[in-house]
């Protein structure tokens, strides 16, 4: 499954999609978004695959933002249109995946590229890279869930800082802070997502995919965490890969979970 924007590798259970636009340093245009939301959506339907790493060719960016080409004469309309549709056909998306997505943040993730870093469930990153809400420099404000979702991770008053100075944080930083779970030398970073994700795929997908939910669940005002993980822990009780688990602890195995 190669679209033109985007590379996608399979190993196993395991899913590597790049984004493929480097001499634009990755920058998210309309074919972009459309292409990788479409992607997102097959894997997540894709029983075979249990966690994807989202990475940005070349090694100098994940992804440098919105194309900024793109939307320089927008109106207000078009603008809030950008967006609306951006949030729902990508960012929204990647966050309610069922499949663990780590992102593997190889260079600079700015504005739109480190919203879509902070959408991914997880985060690790080189040791070059460099994170930033620019937005405000360009007359603008993070628009793909910049200003929810960023708080939410790192704390409000560093999220505040980063939005309004428009300036980068360095790779050291960002895991001082939570931005990103580990920061590891360049060429060893999709090793160490990789590792990650061996150690994610062995597990109920099902499961992953319910706890996803009731932990975004918490982070969602229109909904009560703690309800949604009483209902999904129940929910859980009538899966196949519920029988499995318990079955094999007790028949001192390794589990073989279907994804049921
Ligand atoms: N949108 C459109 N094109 C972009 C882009 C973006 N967000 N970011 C980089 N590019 C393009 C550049 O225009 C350039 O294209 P060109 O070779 O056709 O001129 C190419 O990618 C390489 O970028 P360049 O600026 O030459 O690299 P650099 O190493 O000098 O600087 C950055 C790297 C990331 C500091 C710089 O590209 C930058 O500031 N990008 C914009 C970041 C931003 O504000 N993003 C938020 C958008 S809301």
């Amino acid at each position: 499954m190669d679209m033109n924007t985007l590379l996608v590798s399979r190993e196993g259970h395991i899913a590597t999609v790049t984004i493929n636009r480097p001499d634009k340093l990755n920058a998210l245009n309309k074919q972009v978004i459309a292409e990788l939301g479409a992607c997102m959506t097959q894997l997540d339907n894709d029983a075979e695959i249990r966690c994807v790493i989202l990475t940005g060719a070349g090694d100098k960016a994940f992804v440098a933002g919105a194309d900024i080409s793109e939307f320089a004469s927008f109106s207000v309309e078009e603008g809030k249109k950008l967006a609306a549709e951006g949030q729902q056909k990508l960012f929204d998306l990647v966050e309610q995946m069922s499949t663990p997505v780590i992102a593997a943040v190889n260079g600079f993730a700015l504005g739109g590229g480190l919203e879509l870093a902070v959408s991914c469930h997880l985060r690790v990153a080189s040791e070059n890279a460099k994170m930033g809400l620019p937005e405000v420099s360009l007359g603008v404000i993070p628009g793909y869930g910049g200003t929810q979702r960023l708080p939410r991770l790192i704390g409000k008053g560093r999220a505040m800082e980063l939005i309004a100075t428009a300036q980068m944080m360095n790779a050291s930083r960002a895991e001082e802070t939570g931005l990103v779970n580990y920061v590891v030398p360049q060429e060893g970073l999709l090793e160490k997502c990789q590792e990650i994700a061996n150690r994610i795929v062995r597990n109920s997908p099902t499961a992953i995919g319910f706890a996803i939910e009731a932990v975004n669940d918490g982070f969602d005002s229109d909904k009560n965490g703690f309800h949604s993980e009483i209902e999904l822990f129940g929910k859980a009780f009538g899966t196949s890969d519920f029988k499995e688990g318990t079955s094999a602890f007790l028949e001192k195995r390794k589990p073989s979970f279907k994804g049921e």
